[in-house]
C-alpha cells in the first residue's frame, strides 16, 4: 500500500478516537445543566472581572467614610487653576483692587442664593489651594464631597452606600466611585432638563 495514505489512514483513526473521547467526557462531567452551571461558576469569583479595566487616564485615590472604603477619580490634577497660590498670596481684597483684571470672569454662582453662599462659604481665603466648612475647619480639593455633604445629606449618604453617582465600572470590584464634582458642576450644579438623545423617529416623519 502507498506510504501516504497508510499515515492519512493513521491520523484520520487517531482523529476519531480523539473526537468521541472528549464527546463522550462532555457527556460525563455534567449529568444536569444546574451540575454544569456550578461547576462552571467555581472558579469565576473575581477571575475577570476589575473596575480598573476601565480606569482609563483617570488617576484614582482611596477614601474611608464610615463604614465604606473605596476608590474616587483625583481632583487637584484637574483644576485647571490649581495652585491657586501662584496668583493668591495677598489677600483677596488688595487683589480685588482698580487696577486688577477681573480674573474668574468665566464663574458665576448658580447654586443657592446669595443670602447662603458666596465663593468664600466654599473657599478658604486665608489659603486659596483649600476649601473650607462652613464652620472654618480646612477641606481637601480631593475630598470636595465633604464640602457638599455639609448641606446635601441625603446624596452624600446615598452616594456613600453606592446609590447616587455612577459606579465605575459597575459592580466589579475594587469598587470605584465618581465625585461629586465629576458630575456637579460645584458654582452651577443643576442640570438642564433635555430631550433624550433619541426619541421617536416616527412622529419626526409624520409630523414633516
Ligand atoms: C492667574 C492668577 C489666579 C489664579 C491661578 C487663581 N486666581 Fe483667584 N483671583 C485672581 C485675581 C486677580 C482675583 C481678584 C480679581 C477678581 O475678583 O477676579 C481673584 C479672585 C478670586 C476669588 C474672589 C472672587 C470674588 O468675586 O470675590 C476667589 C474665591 C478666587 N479667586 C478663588 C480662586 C481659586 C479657588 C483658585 C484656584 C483653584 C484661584 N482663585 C486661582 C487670580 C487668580
Ligand atoms: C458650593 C461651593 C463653592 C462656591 C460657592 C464656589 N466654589 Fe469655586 N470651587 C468649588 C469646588 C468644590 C471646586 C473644585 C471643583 C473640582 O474639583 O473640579 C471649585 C473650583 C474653583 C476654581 C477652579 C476652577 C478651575 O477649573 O480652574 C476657581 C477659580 C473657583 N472655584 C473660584 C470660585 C469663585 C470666584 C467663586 C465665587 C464666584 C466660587 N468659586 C464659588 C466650590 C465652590
Ligand atoms: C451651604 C450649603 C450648600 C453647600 C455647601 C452645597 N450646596 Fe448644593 N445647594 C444648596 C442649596 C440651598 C441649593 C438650592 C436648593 C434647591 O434647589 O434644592 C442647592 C442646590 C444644589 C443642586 C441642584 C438641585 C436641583 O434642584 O437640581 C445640586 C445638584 C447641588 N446643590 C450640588 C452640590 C454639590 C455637588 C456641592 C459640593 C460641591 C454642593 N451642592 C454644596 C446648598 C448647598
Ligand atoms: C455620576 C454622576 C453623579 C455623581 C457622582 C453625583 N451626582 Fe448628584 N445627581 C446626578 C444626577 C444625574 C442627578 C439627577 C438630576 C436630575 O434629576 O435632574 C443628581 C441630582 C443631585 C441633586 C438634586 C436632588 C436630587 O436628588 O435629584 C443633588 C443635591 C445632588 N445630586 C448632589 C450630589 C452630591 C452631594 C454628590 C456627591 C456626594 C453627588 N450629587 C454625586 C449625578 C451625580
Amino acid at each position: 500500500m502507498n506510504k501516504n495514505n497508510r499515515i492519512i489512514q493513521i491520523l484520520g483513526c487517531l482523529l476519531l478516537i480523539l473526537l468521541i473521547s472528549s464527546c463522550k467526557h462532555k457527556e460525563e462531567e455534567y449529568h444536569s445543566i444546574t451540575d454544569k452551571i456550578e461547576a462552571k461558576s467555581k472558579n469565576y469569583h473575581g477571575v475577570s472581572l476589575s473596575s480598573e479595566a476601565h480606569f482609563g487616564d483617570i488617576k484614582m485615590m482611596e477614601i474611608t467614610e464610615g463604614e465604606h472604603t473605596f476608590l474616587i477619580p483625583e481632583r487637584k490634577s484637574q483644576i485647571k487653576s490649581f495652585k491657586c497660590t501662584e496668583c493668591h498670596t495677598t489677600p483677596l481684597k488688595k487683589l480685588k483692587g482698580k487696577d486688577i483684571k477681573k480674573a474668574h470672569w468665566d464663574i458665576t454662582i448658580e447654586h443657592a442664593n446669595v443670602n447662603t453662599m458666596n465663593c468664600v462659604t466654599c473657599h478658604n481665603s486665608e489659603n486659596m489651594d483649600e476649601l473650607k466648612s462652613l464652620t472654618g475647619s480646612k477641606i481637601d480639593f480631593n475630598k470636595s464631597y465633604n464640602l457638599c455633604s455639609q448641606c446635601h445629606t441625603t446624596q452624600f449618604e446615598d452616594w456613600k452606600g453606592g446609590a447616587h453617582g455612577k459606579k465605575i465600572g459597575g459592580w466589579a470590584p475594587p469598587r470605584a466611585s465618581m465625585t461629586c464634582v465629576n458630575c456637579h458642576n460645584p458654582h452651577k450644579p443643576h442640570f438642564e432638563s433635555k430631550w433624550p438623545a433619541r426619541f421617536n423617529t416616527q412622529k419626526v416623519k409624520e409630523r414633516k
